[in-house]
């Protein structure tokens, strides 16, 4: 048996969305740039794609520009805000994605900004008194903050701190990578000023994605060239990945309640069985408290053991593919910089499992038996 469960790392393509893409790929193979019919065809593909996606999100679609995918949209958003709006300050935390963590850590050491961090309680919840203080302290910064951690699978309230954010006029980024296509983002009720997002992990294809920016906050491009994407990112358009990330959007929103319960469900059996199978076995940040973290992820604590390093290769042997923290440690457990945040000194092992709407309980219960296995129970 083979079980993949590391759909945060990626996901694989719907094939309803790849047959979407196909048309794209050979027969409308235009540059939506040009004038004549076959260039015509294809940007009236691009701008339904974008109307579609400002639909689902309530959103205007010149709030949608599409990137290569999250990694660029974080990146254009930090460069671009920071620029546009002569902002000096940026808080943040030191669990964010990398794209979001090195994209501010280079501007500070160019001294473009000056970053400050939030702190987090002991489950990893930016603490929001502090964050209260800070915003006090620098009103007007950038603050960006990711809405659903991808090893731990902590959820940030948007509204709340979009509200905190606005009273003091900052610009609150928000990277939305994990959470686009599993939830529901309705950007008029939320006052965020950007998010990024990559079709790769709702079941779209890789290596396209979107930012969100909100037509008030409007800022300058990371890539110059030509006027595409309204004069926000210069290059020829990915347009089959295009037409896939809005198709597989569409198809997200469409079934999310029923994948959502189906997901929430194996995430529960899952928990349940190591709680049964492994005895001292845990769970990082809020990963377990099924209803109010990211379904699609469980972050799991194993007592301290030898085994605990060659963890990842073990599972890899038995079929399984999973990650010990985001997917650039996926097959090695060199160690995560959000457990090592978190969790100092911790000499327990972690992996990270996460679901998709393709996994079924026999693959939990497999999973779960090869665990068990090296922590056997000790007479
Ligand atoms: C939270 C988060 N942000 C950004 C990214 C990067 O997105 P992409 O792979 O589309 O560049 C990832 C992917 O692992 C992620 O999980």
């Amino acid at each position: 048996m083979k079980v993949y469960l590391d759909n945060a790392a990626t996901t694989p393509l719907d094939p309803e969305v790849f047959e979407a893409m196909k048309p794209y790929m050979l027969e409308d193979f235009g540059n939506p740039s040009s004038t004549h019919a076959h260039g015509r065809k294809v940007r009236a593909a691009i701008e339904s794609a974008r109307k579609k996606i400002a639909e689902l999100l309530n959103c205007t679609p010149g709030e949608i520009i599409f990137t290569s995918g999250g990694t660029e949209a974080d990146n254009a958003i930090i460069n671009g805000s920071v620029k546009t709006f002569g902002i000096k300050h940026a808080i943040s935390s030191p669990i964010e994605h990398h794209a979001v963590e090195h994209t501010l850590n280079v501007l500070a050491r160019q001294n473009s900004i000056e970053l400050h961090y939030v702190n987090h309680n002991t489950n990893g919840h930016v603490d929001l008194e502090h964050l209260q203080s800070l915003l006090k302290q620098f009103p007007g910064s950038l603050v960006s903050l990711m809405h659903a951690n991808n090893e731990i699978g902590n959820l940030l309230d948007l509204k709340q701190v979009g509200e905190m954010c606005a009273e003091v006029k900052s610009y609150l980024h928000s990277d939305a990578v994990q959470t686009m296509g599993h939830y529901v983002h309705d950007l008029r009720m939320m006052q965020v000023s950007s998010l990024a997002a990559g079709a790769h992990k709702f079941h779209g294809p890789k290596g396209v994605g979107f930012m969100y920016i909100r037509k008030d906050k409007k800022i300058n491009p990371l890539v110059h060239g030509g006027a595409q994407e309204r004069n926000m990112r210069g290059g020829t358009e990915n347009t089959y990945g295009i037409i896939g990330l809005a198709k597989a959007l569409e198809v997200a929103y469409r079934d999310m309640a029923i994948h959502e319960a189906q997901i929430k469900k194996l995430k529960q059996r899952m928990i349940d069985r190591l709680r049964e199978q492994i005895p001292g076995v845990g769970f990082h940040g809020d990963s377990a408290n099924v209803e109010g973290s990211l379904y699609t992820v469980l972050n799991v604590s194993l007592p301290e053991s030898e085994e605990n390093d060659m963890l990842l290769f073990n599972l890899d042997l038995q079929g399984i593919s999973v990650s010990g923290g985001s997917a650039c440690s996926s097959g090695a457990n060199t160690g995560s910089h959000v457990l090592n945040a978190l969790y100092p000194n911790s000499k327990r092992g972690a992996i990270r499992f996460s679901f998709s709407k393709y996994n079924t309980p026999e693959e939990i219960d497999f999973v779960v038996e090869k665990l068990a296995s090296f922590f056997p129970v000790k007479v």
